[in-house]
């Protein structure tokens, strides 16, 4: 092996940033011991130089021009550490033009120019690690494409935003309300710099599209995936939830059904036994199904300075080894299949997609109302599998909370169209989507 040094620049000194400059400098003498090279981490730019981020830089490291690190012919590897989708896209394309390798941790970038990317990283032989992008330290990606190369994979679910697990975690842990648990969530650096996208499923969605075309070489979609957040959901749907014997998670769910594969981010709920419906605070898993494996489960933490900075560095150690094994000879290569297009997998309209419904209706305590939402039900094909009422208060309304069978998207949204207009009824009905099987 040739004896040489892989010179790294890192653009954005935030979270991630700080957590991979950390573990570079911090186990730089295990990193050479183990590689038989060292990895120099010569510059970190941003645009601030002052913050304290708990970590001591060598002099002239940190610098506020990320365009010297572009330009610098000595940087072989550039981490775009920065997120958001400007500079961060014309950094790494210009990254990938002056022939540099790329790591990122941008999934919101990727979800929605992934495409372009890998094309750039393939033309121009250079690689792009982005094992950061989901599902933080869990190596879902080397997983996904290297480990399980030999199935047909038929499933993925996923907790894969750290901030929205953590916040449903406290809600039903300790009773406190939505806004409470975000804050403590934004304090830990959980959170997205736009909590909206961790909180409303765009996060959970962006790593989807890439897990997605990763496990089933479809195209990156994401503005195909049905995306719904955790907003709306409150103390009274996490108790009646769990009275019937289940969690509420923010899931991600990619899956095959004959030439249709269903990619959609929603609350669900999952029975309390199921392992994924164990995973709390701001950890991460990732269930999937294949056909030679069966099932598998990966646990671990989905965000966080260290846990991604660890990925990152997993990043630049595969990289600065195939710079140093293949002497720039198979660069770019491991990007072609993420320009490939599974032309025979269609993604399945929302309101084509069966599953088990939690309906819990605000209805008037009075003879004859459970007959006239049961008669709406059944005449759309959905039928009930089992009922709580709480309370008894005259002329007041009360939870009315039914489990279905399962059911088709379309059927139920014309039904509780319908149940809604009933005088009967006085709020808005709320629905939740349930995975695990048929208990
Ligand atoms: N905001 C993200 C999360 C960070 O909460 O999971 C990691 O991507």
């Amino acid at each position: 092996m040739k004896k040489q040094s892989i010179n790294v620049g890192i653009i954005g000194f935030g979270t991630v940033g700080s957590g991979t400059a950390k573990i570079l400098l911090r186990k730089s003498r295990e990193l050479e011991s183990r590689l038989g090279f060292p990895i120099v981490l010569k510059n970190i730019a941003d645009l601030d130089t002052k913050r304290d981020r708990g970590i001591k830089l060598p002099a002239g490291v940190l610098i506020n021009d990320a365009l010297k690190i572009l330009n610098d012919p000595d940087i072989d590897i550039v981490a775009e550490l920065m997120g958001g989708l400007h500079p961060a896209r014309e950094f790494i394309l210009q990254a990938i033009k002056n022939g540099k390798h790329v790591v990122t941790a941008n999934k919101a970038l990727l979800a929605v120019e992934g495409r372009k990317i890998f094309t750039a990283a393939c033309k121009n032989r250079v690689d792009i690690g982005f094992e950061a992008s989901v599902a933080g330290s869990i190596p879902i990606i080397k997983i996904v494409r290297e480990s399980l190369i030999g199935n047909n994979i038929q499933s993925v679910y996923g907790i894969i935003n750290g901030t929205s697990n953590y916040i449903l975690t406290k809600m039903s842990g300790e009773g406190v309300d939505f806004s409470t648990a975000l804050k403590a969530a934004q304090a830990l650096g959980y959170a997205e710099a736009d909590p909206t996208f961790d909180v409303e499923g765009i996060d959970s969605a962006h790593k989807l599209t890439i897990l997605a075309a990763l496990s089933f070489g479809i195209p990156f979609s994401y503005k195909k995936i049905y995306t719904e957040g955790i907003t709306n959901i409150t103390p009274p749907d996490i108790q009646f939830a769990s009275e019937f014997g289940y969690r509420i998670k923010l899931l991600t769910i990619a899956k095959q059904d004959g030439k249709d594969i269903e990619v959609r981010v929603h609350p669900t709920m999952l029975p309390k036994d199921h392992l994924i419906a164990n995973v709390n605070g701001v950890f991460n898993a990732i269930y999937i199904e294949g056909d030679a494996i069966g099932s598998q489960l990966y646990y671990g933490r989905g965000a966080g300075e260290l846990p991604t900075g660890s990925a990152v560095v997993s990043d630049i150690v595969d990289i600065a080894r195939n710079i140093v094994r293949t002497k720039n000879t198979e660069h770019g290569a491991r990007s072609t299949d993420l320009r490939t297009r599974n032309k025979e997998l269609k993604i399945k309209k929302m309101e084509d997609i069966r599953t088990c419904y939690y309906l819990r209706f605000s209805a008037l305590d009075k003879p004859g109302v459970l007959s006239r939402i049961s008669g709406i039900l059944g005449s759309h094909n959905i039928s009930i599998k089992s009922m709580i009422q709480k309370g008894r208060k005259a002329e007041k309304a009360v939870p009315v909370v039914m489990m279905t069978h399962e059911a088709k998207e379309k059927d139920m949204a014309q039904a509780l169209k319908e149940i809604n207009r009933l005088p009967v009824i006085s709020d808005k009905t709320v629905y939740l989507r349930v995975e695990g099987g048929e208990n």
